[in-house]
């Protein structure tokens, strides 16, 4: 199948700056946990790739252990951009991260120098890349001196295999000396990616003040709670949906029926809106100008094509804010 580039690509999108930083990011941004592994469709990847890329979506988010099976989401990333894409690696911000399990002994998990630096080469070997765009710690390391795993971020840009650094899952505390560490090497930390939603808002205590004061850029992971904050599950557990699969990270047990109670009056607001709830949940983080881009997942082309609408209604009432605020407090 021969995919083609659109010279539209541009023209609807909305960049963002990520912190204070030069780097500018499109206001949704595609993840590759779920949905690109050895285990998924090999062409329905490719084509929400191409989609993701036609719209403006020029950030693509990985990690070592994408999948399953693990590493199988950088492989398959980096066959299609040999495929299709690689002409336009200029155009495309590639994230990736080490910091969870990847491969037996003490070198494979956490956050030492030898795994940061053996996980990246490895990365990038899959990707078949020179370099990546962002390189992060995936979690903070309570045994290792967190002066290490900076200075393998440092090191990984100063090596020129990566041009920026992030974090990922670190308090708003970790984030500061992480912060403080990084800047005394002189590769600043330029982003932040944290699991935030409407049902998780562990950021709005703190977090998310650090990150202004710093100047870093934050991109919510999961922000459509892996799939809750959508109508999906209005109707019980549709096939072929993450809860639906063994190897899917959103367990049946998490829909409840206070959650679902919540979806569907949230799903009310949104219709009212004259958006989807997916869109709504999106803009909802979207509205808050610390937030530089969402980091969504798709499992469609129809998917993408319905996230993708949230950039038609970005604005809250007072009213609306506060009617979400009661669903979720309820
Ligand atoms: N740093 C970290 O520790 C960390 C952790 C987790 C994720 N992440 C990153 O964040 C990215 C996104 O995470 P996520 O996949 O959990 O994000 P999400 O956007 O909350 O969930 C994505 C899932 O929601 C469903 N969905 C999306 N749009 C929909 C729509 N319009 N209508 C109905 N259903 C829709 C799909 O589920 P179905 O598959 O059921 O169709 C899709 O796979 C990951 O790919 C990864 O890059 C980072």
């Amino acid at each position: 199948m021969k995919i083609s580039v659109s010279d539209k690509r541009y023209d609807k999108m909305i960049y963002n700056r990520c912190g204070d930083s030069g780097l500018k990011l499109p206001v949704i941004s595609l993840g590759l946990w779920h949905n690109f592994g050895g285990v998924d469709p090999f062409q329905t990847a490719r084509e929400v790739i191409h989609f993701a890329f036609n719209s403006g979506i020029t950030h693509f988010d990985l990690a070592n252990n994408y999948g399953p099976p693990p590493g199988s989401a950088e492989k398959n990333f980096g066959r299609i951009l040999k495929k299709d894409l690689k002409q336009y690696r200029d155009e495309m911000i590639i994230s990736t991260k080490a910091g969870y399990y990847m491969w037996p002994g003490p070198y494979g998990d956490w956050g030492s120098r030898k795994y940061l630096l053996s996980s990246l080469d490895q990365s990038l070997k899959r990707m078949k890349l020179d370099y990546v765009d962002i390189f992060y710690s995936h979690r903070p390391d309570p045994e290792t001196p967190m002066e290490e795993t900076m200075m393998a971020l440092d090191h990984a840009v100063r090596s020129g295999k990566a041009l920026y650094v992030g974090i990922s899952n670190y308090s708003a505390e970790q984030t500061l000396r992480a912060t403080e560490i990084l800047d005394s090497l002189g590769t600043p930390c330029i982003i932040h990616q944290p699991k935030y939603s409407m049902f998780e808002r562990w950021v709005e205590d703190g977090l998310l003040d650090v990150l202004q004061e710093k100047g870093i850029g934050c991109i919510p992971f999961s922000p459509l709670a892996q799939g809750l904050l959508t109508n999906k599950y209005l109707k019980g557990i549709p096939d072929g949906s993450r809860a639906s699969k063994e190897h899917g990270f959103l367990k049946k047990e998490q829909i409840t029926d206070d959650k679902l109670k919540k979806i569907s009056q949230l799903n009310h607001l949104a219709e009212k809106r004259g958006q989807s709830l997916a869109q709504m949940a999106l803009s909802w983080l979207l509205r808050d100008n610390r937030i530089t881009s969402v980091l969504i997942g798709a499992s469609s082309v129809t998917q993408l094509k319905d996230n993708l609408k949230l950039l038609d209604n970005i604005k809250f009432s007072g009213i609306e804010l506060t009617r979400i605020e009661e669903i979720l407090n309820s």
